[in-house]
């Protein structure tokens, strides 16, 4: 685990709430999404279409399932770097690099993980191929430093890839749907982690997300272009892809 550049002191509190769940993140997701979140992180990597050699970025990493995923996705992937700016996130994340590792899993796949803001690294300008995002820049406390810095750490070319909660469109499957997400998943997550607030904020912070930000326009906005929106599981989540032009005029 490597530092990279610095935390403020919002960052160090977001990073704490994250951290203070680090050690049942993954059940807790897997449990309250039945398993689908597996599918989610397949489909967003087939979207992504990652390369032989690509160096790929993944953003708020947590423990790194979607890092995982785009090494079970591309075998011949580069190099994977998985950053986050919980240090107990980043730490999970290198300790299930090993056990997969020592069982045989990504061994061709270099990964590294760093414990940094990702609205504000320190790597160099268009130093990777794909950067990569889930269910991380909802909590990004400013979302367009955030994908401006995406933007500057793509090379010209390079894609962008980002998996977010959403709630569905269709009437009758969100009025279905918003009870679980308001009442059930804030105490089934609550009892499995232990902390209660953290699934409360995480309820709250979809409702928020899906009123007030439409991240199609804002990914445009920071420069990005082709960008393609993908609902998945009625709406639940939604992957969005697009890529840094070659030229500014294209
Ligand atoms: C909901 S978790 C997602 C983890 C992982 N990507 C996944 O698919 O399970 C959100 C993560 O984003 C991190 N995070 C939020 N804002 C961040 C920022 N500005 N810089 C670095 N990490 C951030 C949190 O620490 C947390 O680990």
């Amino acid at each position: 685990m490597t530092k990279n550049g610095g935390v403020d002191d919002k960052g160090r509190q977001l990073g704490a709430v994250f951290g203070g769940i680090a050690s049942r993140y993954d059940l807790a997701n897997h449990v309250l999404s039945c398993g689908v979140d597996f599918c989610w992180r397949r489909t967003a990597v087939v979207m992504a279409a990652p390369g032989t050699g690509d160096r790929l970025l993944d953003m708020c990493c947590g423990t790194g399932d979607f890092a995982f995923a785009f090494a079970r996705g591309c075998a011949d992937t580069g190099r994977i770097t998985g950053c986050d700016f919980s240090p107990e996130m980043i730490e999970l994340a290198g300790t299930k690099e090993s056990r997969f590792k020592r069982r045989g899993k990504y061994a061709a796949v270099d990964m590294d993980w760093q414990v940094c803001d990702c609205t504000a690294t320190e790597f160099e300008s268009e130093s990777f191929d794909i950067v990569s995002c889930a269910f991380g820049v909802r909590n990004m406390a400013d979302l367009s430093a955030g994908l401006k810095e995406m933007h500057r750490l793509l090379r010209p070319g390079g894609g962008v890839c980002i998996l977010e909660f959403s709630l569905p469109k269709n009437a009758v499957i969100r009025a279905a749907y918003l009870p679980y997400f308001r009442w059930i998943l804030p105490v089934l997550g609550g009892l499995i982690s232990g902390d209660y607030g953290a699934y409360r904020y995480l309820a709250e912070s979809v409702r928020r997300w899906d009123r007030q930000v439409y991240l199609g326009s804002e990914l445009h906005k920071a420069g990005f272009r082709e960008v393609v929106a993908r609902p998945l599981t009625f709406g639940i989540a939604t992957v969005h892809v697009g890529h840094k032009p070659h030229t500014l005029n294209s």
